[in-house]
């Protein structure tokens, strides 16, 4: 029952019907989710779990549009989103001229931009130039150092308030749909309640109108540690390494390649 998405069917989603989306970052993975996710996230957090770095802050808008070229090959059906990546939005025109380089250079339906309030004149400039905007709130990667760290947003009401306007800011500048990271659920719930375009929600409980999840931590490729709110789905670390150790010993003991698996 897979049907291809797109802005309005999405907004239309809006207590309606859950929303499911996962990030990708190459042809081969997208190819598994095309036909099951709703939307598609090349994340820059793929800066992390593909290029090895601390934070998503070195990603580059070269890097999230080679690895958007390749997830749009491997899933041409899907919607997909690229994340504008630290410093690639600063003022309106420079965000406009990146989004117009991502729309010319990449299949990508829409990009997400962090930020609240304080980032809405931007969104504006990028919707009204006809860019499809996904907005993201709460708990913002891009704003770890200039934060000194990743802080659970919606402890207090004066925080909330903050991102119901926050979300409210987003909406009115043209935003699609808002990703909700990291904020307590019963800020969450006001926050859902507060717009009417969908909340897509990571770490902010199950009360937002969809979720989303960095696909190597749902399918436990990352071993690290994992965060509250991740849900394992798979052992993929554990799954892979079995694997591959066994490959290791069934050519030390020859039995791999076997009699039907040589020319
Ligand atoms: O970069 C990313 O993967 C994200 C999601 C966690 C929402 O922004
Ligand atoms: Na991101």
């Amino acid at each position: 029952d897979f049907e291809k998405m797109n802005v309005t069917k999405i907004k239309n989603s809006k207590n309606n019907k859950k929303l499911t989306m996962i990030t990708a970052y190459d042809a081969l993975f997208a190819k598994l989710f095309e036909e099951v996710a709703d939307m598609i996230l090349v994340g820059d957090s793929l800066n992390m779990s593909f290029a090895g770095m601390p934070d998503t802050l070195s990603a580059t808008l070269d890097q999230m549009i080679y690895h958007t070229k390749a997830v749009c090959k491997g899933a041409p059906k899907a919607f997909v989103i690229l994340d504008m990546p630290f410093g690639t939005y600063i003022n309106e025109n420079q965000a406009l001229e990146n989004a117009v380089k991502v729309y010319q250079e990449t299949n990508a339906a829409a990009v997400k931009i962090e930020g609240g309030e304080d980032r809405a004149d931007i969104i504006k400039h990028l919707t009204s130039n006809s860019v499809a905007v996904m907005g993201h709130i709460g708990l913002m990667p891009q704003y770890v150092r200039s934060e000194g760290g990743y802080k659970v947003r919606g402890k207090t009401q004066e925080d909330t308030e903050q991102l119901i306007r926050d979300a409210i800011a987003v909406e009115k500048a043209g935003a699609f749909a808002i990703v909700v990271e990291g904020v307590m659920s019963d800020a969450a719930l006001k926050i859902t309640e507060a717009v009417n375009i969908p909340i897509i929600g990571i770490g902010a409980g199950n009360v937002t109108d969809g979720q989303v999840l960095v696909w190597s931590d749902m399918l436990g490729f990352f071993e690290d540690f994992k965060p509250k709110f991740v849900r394992h789905y798979l052992n993929g670390a554990q799954l892979v390494k079995e694997s591959v150790n066994q490959y290791r010993s069934d050519v030390q003991d020859s039995s791999f390649p076997s009699k039907d698996e040589e020319y």
